[in-house]
């Protein structure tokens, strides 16, 4: 259920107008919605704990990299959730935000030696593994630092996840996973390390997925090459099938997460009767988009209305600096007027102030505007603040979280002045 709807008097998040957002916090910000965030998530939670699995039998850790806000990552935290991180600097987040860091899975094809470190100070939950070069450092920080790593090896099962071929990450020739044909022999060089202990296996395939029959595709790709460890003598604890569903930007209709996991687990009981008379083994699960994506709007006002030879622009103040995804993938999101109007709509590119013709948020819209109305770009909530930069410093936007009536400022807009504290002029 969206947490976004128009009332007679405008757009709002929750039981609060987002033109009183814009008119006290300004404009780029993005607004999140508590409920929104909370539903998403207990979507996951709840079709886990209905198959019988509770904390000890399947983890959702939510991939901090879509949303990492601390107030996002401390509310989520407090319903249960684990944490997908994919650098040092996520897991100090993940600590600043009240996270449990035994319930921390790190994943990255590129862990540095000080990463593998802090994350082995703060034990968490496992490493998620993608080469052998990988497995050798992390044995060696481990034992330097006289502890044992939990691993778990990402092995790409090549499989085609249908997506976007930015957001595909599951085929031979990505560099993401150890390729599946190496995968055993990694195993073996992993078991034979004394500073590793190899506890599961991951995959991921891609993001924006809507339909499970890749996920359950590599699902029975991960099983076989279960089976084989097995049989070497290596047993798993834990099976991570990789990222969430896909969510609706426009029209399209993903699969229920309760759908999907009711299928995915209903093969791994099968298998794990079948096989191993019904032991279980735990499942993780690290989604990010459909937990956070339609749980936020990046609110902006128009500056002014262009109207060129073959096209008319409503050139308004957020910028690819403030969601990068329609320049970087011609990803759609919707754009909504705070307030509806009754003149005449034209159609209208919605583009930023950034000097780049790929700065554009919206193309060929229907709306009805004039120069100062309020927009709301629809589902910005993942890979929107998480991707911003401050190209043309352009100081990143002000983040607000909404529950029922009230707002809080979750993060403050960036002051330029901040933006060059850091650099100096030699002298
Ligand atoms: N686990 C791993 C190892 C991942 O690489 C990702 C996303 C996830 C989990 C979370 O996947 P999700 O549930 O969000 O689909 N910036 C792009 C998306 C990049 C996704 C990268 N990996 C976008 O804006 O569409």
């Amino acid at each position: 259920m969206s947490h976004f709807n128009y009332r007679e008097d405008g757009l709002y998040a929750e039981n609060v107008p987002l033109a009183n957002i814009a008119r006290q916090f300004g404009t780029p910000t993005y607004v999140y919605s508590r409920a929104s965030l909370t539903e998403n998530f207990l979507a996951y939670a709840d079709a886990c704990r209905a198959h019988g699995r509770g904390e000890q039998g399947a983890l959702v850790c939510y991939s901090v990299k879509s949303n990492s806000n601390l107030a996002v990552l401390n509310l989520l935290g407090k319903l249960g959730s684990g944490f997908d991180i994919v650098s040092g600097g996520e897991l100090l987040r993940v600590i600043a935000a009240g996270g449990d860091t035994g319930k921390v899975i790190f994943s990255g094809v590129g862990k540095s030696r000080e990463e593998m470190r802090l994350a082995l100070s703060h034990n968490i939950r496992c490493f998620n593994v993608e080469s052998i070069p990988e497995l050798h450092r992390l044995n060696e920080v481990a034992a330097s630092m006289h502890k044992v790593a939990r691993v778990s090896l990402r092995v790409n099962p090549d499989v085609d996840a249908k997506t976007h071929p930015y957001i595909s990450t599951g085929l031979k020739d990505n560099k993401f996973g150890i390729a599946f044909e190496d995968a055993l022999n990694t195993y073996r060089v992993a078991a034979s390390l004394p500073h590793l202990e190899v506890t599961g296996i991951d995959c991921h395939i891609g993001s924006q997925l809507l339909d499970d029959a890749p996920l359950l595709e590599a699902l029975d790709k991960v099983i076989e090459l279960a089976d084989q460890l097995h049989a070497e003598g290596i047993d798993l604890h834990h099976l991570d099938i990789g990222g969430g569903i896909g969510i609706t930007y426009d029209q399209e209709q993903p699969v229920a997460v309760a759908d999907y996991l009711s299928r995915l687990f209903a093969r791994i009981d099968r298998w794990r009767k079948e096989k191993y008379q019904g032991r279980q083994i735990s499942v993780m699960f690290e989604p990010g988009r459909s937990i956070v994506g339609n749980a936020g709007v990046l609110l902006t006002e128009v500056q002014y209305l262009k109207h060129g030879a073959t096209k008319n622009f409503a050139v308004v103040d957020a910028a690819m600096n403030d969601l990068m995804r329609p320049a970087m993938y011609e990803a759609w999101h919707g754009v909504q007027a705070l307030q509806r109007r009754d003149a005449e709509a034209k159609t209208y590119d919605v583009v930023g102030p950034v000097c780049e013709s790929g700065d554009w948020l919206a193309r060929d819209r229907k709306l009805a505007l004039e120069a100062d109305d309020l927009l709301a770009i629809m589902s910005a909530g993942a890979y929107g603040m998480t991707m911003a930069s401050n190209y043309n410093t352009r100081g990143r936007a002000a983040e607000v979280l909404v529950d029922g009536d009230s707002v809080t400022l979750i993060r403050q807009r960036e002051n330029p002045a901040d933006l060059f504290a850091l650099e100096s002029i030699p002298s």
